[in-house]
């Protein structure tokens, strides 16, 4: 009997568990796919194309103790990512630096882990840019893309006539690129009815 109560109650956090995740997901939309690796090292983290710097703000948050670099190749992007992380730039913990992903203004092997939310569709032929980033991780370290298109929905594939020089990937090309650029390990998680695609990838 006593057994039986234990496992229902087990039953029951793992149910939670689950329901919080994906209520995570629900309101974080592609940054919630962060929350699925808490095992991968953070303590040095490049946050590439960080636009209005929302989502360095979050991870700042979500890793109290991880030191932040976030890099945009636009001077608007920039500001509004200093103004938005203020307190943490303050502390120490975060940098924001003006700069392209094809050519970063970052030493060789100075970051674990690597993030691009919703950019990647922007970069100027992937293979290059991937192999900027894979110059900046650590051996071991992660590259981790979150999009909101897997190059195959409708929306992504309309946003793309619209706006001159975007291209959403599929998971194939992205794999193919990450490759080709030095990464191993690549791994990819697929929204169930959506098509956010999380691709991680090793160095
Ligand atoms: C759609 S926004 C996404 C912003 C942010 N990551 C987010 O999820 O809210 C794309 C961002 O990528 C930046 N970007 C595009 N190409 C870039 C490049 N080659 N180097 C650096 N930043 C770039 C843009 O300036 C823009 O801020």
């Amino acid at each position: 009997m006593l057994i039986l109560k234990l496992a229902v109650e087990i039953l029951i956090l793992w149910v939670c568990y689950i329901l919080y995740m994906a209520i995570l997901v629900h309101r974080r939309g592609p940054l919630g796919g962060i929350f699925f690796y808490p095992k991968c090292v953070q303590d040095r983290t490049v946050e590439l194309g960080c636009g209005g710097g929302r989502n360095a703000g979050a991870l700042l948050k979500r890793w109290p103790d991880a030191k932040l670099t976030a890099v945009d190749y636009s001077a608007l992007s920039v500001e509004k990512t200093k103004a938005y992380n203020r307190e943490q730039i303050a502390a120490g913990r975060c940098t924001v630096l003006q700069g392209d992903v094809k050519s970063l203004p970052l030493a060789d092997e100075s970051f674990d882990l690597a993030t691009a939310f919703e950019t990647v569709y922007f970069w100027p032929g992937l293979t290059a840019c991937f192999t900027e980033v894979c110059r900046v991780l650590r051996p071991g370290g992660t590259f981790l893309i979150c999009n909101e298109s897997d190059g195959t929905d409708e929306t992504g594939l309309k946003f793309e006539k619209i706006i001159d020089g975007m291209k959403c990937h599929t998971v194939e090309e992205l794999s193919a690129a990450l490759k080709a650029a030095g990464f191993s390990g690549v791994t990819v998680d697929h929204f169930a009815n959506k098509p956010w695609i999380t691709v991680l990838a090793r160095k």
